[in-house]
């Protein structure tokens, strides 16, 4: 065990939100060595123009701030997404509001996009400039924000520059409302705009910045089919599957009643049965994230036999440690070893069948690709009327390929 995660054991006996800010604190100072700077090329992976020293990246919501994805990437991270970041700096929702449940390897949290807001985290990423390094930026709506559209706009805008792609986290379960941005007649206008900023943002930022959208693993496969059908019209480069689930899957903890968003060893097979889903549905029209309880090497190579070019984890390291990324990666290179590949690219697939079966298929619609429900109305405005729709719960009963 590296001296690094014997700290991780310390700082789990602490309450989770103070362990992070030690941990964010004790990243700032130290200077890390970096661990893997080229990496084994058969590992290596180069997609919408950027490249990849290997497969694995940490997810949003680590780094909200931007405070250290240097420290990150020299963890062995090869590509970090700091955010969700908002327009204007949010405290979030009262504390407590992370809970661990190490006998599930879960977290859930309730954070509600707590943040320093685009201005300060933009300076941050602004004091790294020239570094190199794959750092994205995820961006959402401030809670009290009456034009969620407008919020994401003007992340386009004021990351652009700064990112080496940029995510739209529509899926967030803890700022009411946020989830209902997935649907259809949202969806269209909002990526409609967010496209139509990126484009604009071309000079500023000398390349056509690549943009994700990150989904919820609670929607049914009609809205899964509609959502797909919007996002391939709108060009996105790709789908970042998934966020955390506010459904609960057979758990033991008892902290498993408390409000928010899953994530950890309970959303894997969900997560990864939407993924391959997604990848049976859009062949290789789409860039795929797949993350969601990787924990090792094993869940790693799920997600990518199951189809996601690429891999990103948060909940994993809190129970592993920050040795998580090189033993993933060490993993994944005896796994192609063993099987006779010579590049992680030829493993990307070889169970999306087997998964995508175990995708839960909850209405009629399925398997057909859905009408698009293109609405002339630019809901831009949230209206005092307007319920958090309440998506339908998947059990992970159903989930088992
Ligand atoms: C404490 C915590 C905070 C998170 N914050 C964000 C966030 O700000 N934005 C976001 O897109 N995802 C956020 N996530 C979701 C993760 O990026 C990821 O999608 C989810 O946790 C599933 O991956 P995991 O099982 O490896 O943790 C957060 C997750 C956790 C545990």
């Amino acid at each position: 065990m590296s001296s690094g995660d014997r700290v991780t054991r310390l700082l789990r006996l602490l309450n989770p939100e103070l362990a992070h800010k030690l941990t964010i604190a004790a990243l700032k100072r130290r200077r890390l060595k970096r661990l893997d700077r080229d990496g084994d090329p058969r590992l290596a992976l180069r997609l919408f123009g950027l490249s990849f020293p290997s497969p694995v990246g940490l997810a949003a919501g680590f780094d909200k701030n931007g405070e250290v994805p240097d420290a990150m990437l020299r963890l062995g991270f090869s590509f970090v997404e700091i955010g969700t970041v908002t327009p204007r700096p949010q405290r979030g929702n009262p504390k407590p509001r992370i809970f661990r449940l190490p006998a599930d390897g879960a977290v859930i949290n309730r954070l509600g996009f707590n943040n320093l807001g685009h201005d300060a985290v933009a300076r941050n990423l602004e004091r790294r400039r020239g570094r190199g390094g794959l750092v994205g930026v995820n961006i959402g709506a401030n809670k009290d924000s009456d034009d969620l559209i407008a919020d994401y706009i003007a992340g386009v805008s004021r990351f652009a520059p700064l990112a080496s792609w940029l995510t739209a986290n529509i899926s967030s379960p803890n700022t009411p409302g946020l989830r209902d941005l997935q649907e259809v007649d949202v969806l269209d206008p909002l990526l409609g705009e967010v496209m139509e900023a990126r484009e604009a943002s071309i000079a500023a930022a000398g390349r056509k910045v690549p943009l994700f959208v990150k989904i919820s693993p609670d929607m049914d496969d009609g809205q899964l089919t509609a959502l797909l059908e919007t996002v391939l019209r709108h060009q996105v480069d790709g789908l970042i599957i998934a966020n955390t689930t506010v459904s609960r899957p057979t758990m033991t903890s008892q902290q498993l009643q408390q409000p928010g968003g899953l994530s950890g060893r309970p959303l894997f097979e969900p997560s990864t049965a939407m993924l391959a889903r997604v990848r049976a549905l859009v062949g290789d029209r789409l860039v795929l994230i797949g993350v969601g309880g990787v924990d090792g090497a094993d869940t790693a190579w799920a997600k990518i036999a199951a189809g996601a070019d690429l891999v990103q984890l948060y909940t994993g390291m809190i129970y592993k440690g920050p040795s998580l990324p090189e033993r993933i990666k060490a993993g994944l290179m005896d796994r192609l070893e063993g099987r006779n590949f010579s590049h992680i690219s030829e493993a990307r697939g070889i169970e999306t069948a087997r998964w995508a079966a175990a995708w839960p298929r909850q209405d009629e619609t399925a398997g057909a690709p859905a009408s698009p429900k293109v609405s002339g109305s630019r809901r831009r405005k949230r209206k005092k009327s307007d319920k958090p729709r309440t998506p339908k719960k998947t059990s992970s009963a159903n989930h088992r390929p």
